[in-house]
């Protein structure tokens, strides 16, 4: 059977996924089942997430947790978390627990700036390209004013528009880079639309031009898009306390505890193989919220990412210091988020998520998605500084492997008490589940 089709999105959902069993599963009687299953009963339910994307075959669930006791700025909260990855929510929470004894988190927006581009050719003199955009600049902002008016009247809207010259990167190449204030957007549609307005006011004006001669009037649009890259929509998370408060365990002091976390944090700093993989550790928590939370994680992860390499090395997106004696854990990072617009009134989930967090504005929430972040990250820096982080995660990961073994209830209550003292391996955990079934 041929393994390409046209016409694929006009078929049924049942056609669809009668094509797809017969081309690819046909050894899976259950194919359809396991499809079918993941449907949701309530049909308009069913029909909104069959809408948000094209040829919706079903639904694919993540668990959807909470981490509780967070203080962030002397407010208590309680994050809603989408994640899949068995420790991440119980080292959230047990960081809140932490940080909650000891003053809570602090987060400061620093700054709300967003980004887009219109990419442009233009063959010729580039001071006449000079006076040609600061003759059509006043009419770029009019001509858009019927998409920003709304916005405008909230206090957001276009800020500036500025004329780049990029020819020495590519031949002709120059940019209307533009900068944005969205207020409680994400913004990629409201950008989006301004860019493309831009575009087309700048090349039709071009043509009227009269100091341009008649290549430099045949201004070539290449593309208008927003950027992810927002290191002018920043936030920073920080937590801190005296160091000899920072112990929970006497066996460590706090000063032994902190200088080894800060020597990790350090090495973060330097070593990019440690660093994608500290960054990483941050981004469990910050995906899960941006997630939870129905705004766009694939922006989140690459403007973050792009912001760690900011100086030409990619590097720790979080610091550690101490001072007179006070232990200081903080980091800084770019979060455009929305919490309006896009999924935010739409997904029930979402709207819960929002409404848990207590409606917060789009600048509350990049307070909040840092603070997770930074929790994750102190988490895990502190498992991997003291016992090693197999200990917590295996422990974590414990029922996934009884689930995949296929333990009955007994069976699992049995094994969960057997490892509460033993190390939870994958073999071990296979052996302990024979013997008892033997
Ligand atoms: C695992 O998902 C994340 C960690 O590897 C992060 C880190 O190493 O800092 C534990």
């Amino acid at each position: 059977m041929s393994k390409t089709i046209s016409g694929f999105s006009k078929l049924s959902k049942s056609e669809k996924i009668d094509w797809i069993v017969n081309t690819y599963i046909f050894n899976n009687e259950n194919a359809k089942d396991i499809l079918k299953q993941y449907w949701n009963s309530n049909k308009q339910l069913q029909q909104l997430h069959d809408e948000f994307i094209e040829n919706t075959i079903t639904n694919y669930y993540l668990p959807f947790g909470v981490a509780p006791n967070f203080l962030i700025n002397g407010k208590t909260y309680t994050i809603p978390m989408a994640i899949e990855e068995s420790s991440v929510v119980a080292a959230a929470s047990k960081a809140a627990k932490f940080w909650l004894d000891r003053g809570g988190f602090k987060a400061e927006v620093i700054s709300t700036k967003k980004i887009g581009q219109v990419h442009f050719k233009y063959n010729g003199n580039p001071e006449l390209l000079k006076t040609y955009f600061s003759y059509i600049k006043p009419k770029l902002i009019k001509d858009a004013q019927p998409i920003t008016v709304n916005m405008e009247k909230r206090g957001g809207g276009i800020l500036d528009i500025e004329l780049r010259d990029k020819t020495t990167d590519i031949e002709n190449y120059y940019q209307l880079h533009v900068s944005f204030e969205t207020l409680d957007a994400m913004g990629a549609n409201f950008i989006n639309s301004c860019l493309e307005q831009f575009a087309k006011t700048f090349k039709s004006e071009a043509l009227n031009f009269e100091a341009f001669s008649t290549e430099e009037k045949h201004i070539e649009i290449i593309m208008s898009i927003l950027s992810n890259y927002v290191p002018e929509c920043l936030v920073r998370a920080e937590v801190s306390c005296a160091v000899k408060d920072l112990t929970e365990n006497n066996n460590v002091s706090g000063e032994a505890f902190a200088q080894k976390f800060i020597q990790a944090v350090n090495i973060a700093e330097v070593e990019p193989y440690r660093a994608v993989t500290h960054n990483k550790g941050i981004m469990n928590g910050i995906d899960a919220v941006v997630l939870a939370t129905g705004n766009d994680f694939r922006a989140i992860e690459a403007g973050v990412h792009a912001y760690a390499a900011r100086n030409g090395k990619y590097s720790s997106l979080s610091h550690a210091e101490i001072k007179d004696g006070i232990f200081t854990f903080w980091m800084e990072i770019p979060l455009a988020l929305g919490t309006v617009g896009g999924l935010t009134g739409l997904h029930p989930l979402v709207k819960l998520a929002l409404e848990m967090l207590g409606k917060p504005s789009a600048k509350a929430l990049m307070q909040i998605v840092a603070v997770a972040g930074l929790a994750q990250n102190f988490a895990a820096l502190r498992s991997l500084t003291t016992t090693g982080i197999q200990q917590g995660h295996m422990k974590m990961h414990l029922m996934n492997i009884l689930n995949q073994f296929g333990a009955s209830p007994s069976e699992k209550e049995n094994l969960v008490k057997h490892f509460k003292t033993e190390t939870v391996t994958h073999s071990a955990v296979v052996e302990a589940l024979e013997k008892l079934r033997r």
